[in-house]
């Protein structure tokens, strides 16, 4: 079965454009479900808006991340999920998600990495006057936005741009491309 679940934290544009994805038929999955660790975010209201089954963790509802991610594990397992894909997710991965879903979570960053891991990528490479910068999609490991690079595109940056102008063209491409590799990897997994 080729169930997915997103993970996300925000706006949710992302887990947008895999899902249309998946609604157009270009994305062939039996299933997506929206993970989120943010009770009132946008992701939540896409979800709704296109009938996706969504589940929201809350980290401060545990005694412990363990804790919080078994309960996490619970509802993947019950869902019958294969892969997870992270999409603004802003937290780390742990032991407890990273040994039951080995090699089978995947993340997207707005950068090319190695440069400019974490949540401020798009201003870290501004403030360092790169003239290239681009999307990485990832494996995830312990390691925050270290895990074995899939695919890079690179994205030019303007002596012009600021973070909102240099995100928005970043993530035009991280929508059109997202989905694409998704398909490849669960046809190769
Ligand atoms: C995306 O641009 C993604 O690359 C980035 O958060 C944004 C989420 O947007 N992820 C990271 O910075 C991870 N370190 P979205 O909620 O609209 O999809």
């Amino acid at each position: 079965m080729n169930n997915i679940a997103i993970f996300a934290s925000g706006n949710g544009s992302n887990f947008q454009s895999i899902v249309d994805a998946y609604k157009n038929k270009k994305l062939k999955l039996d299933k997506i479900i929206l993970i989120t660790n943010k009770k009132n975010c946008y992701a939540i209201q896409r979800a709704y808006e296109n009938n996706i089954k969504n589940y929201t963790f809350v980290l401060k509802d545990y005694n412990s991340k363990e804790e919080y991610e078994l309960d996490i594990v619970r509802t993947l397992v019950k869902e019958d999920i294969k892969w997870i894909f992270l999409a603004g997710y802003m937290m780390m991965i742990t032991d407890v998600l990273l040994k039951k879903y080995d090699k089978k979570i995947i993340n997207i960053h707005p950068s090319l990495l190695p440069s400019f891991k974490g949540k401020d990528a798009i201003k870290e490479a501004l403030d360092n006057k790169v003239y290239l910068s681009g999307l990485t999609i990832h494996y995830v490991n312990h390691e925050m936005d270290a895990g074995e690079i899939i695919f890079q595109k690179q994205v030019r940056v303007y002596k012009t741009d600021n973070v909102e102008k240099l995100t928005k063209r970043i993530q035009k491409q991280e929508h059109k491309y997202y989905w694409q590799i998704i398909d490849k990897i669960i046809k190769g997994g």
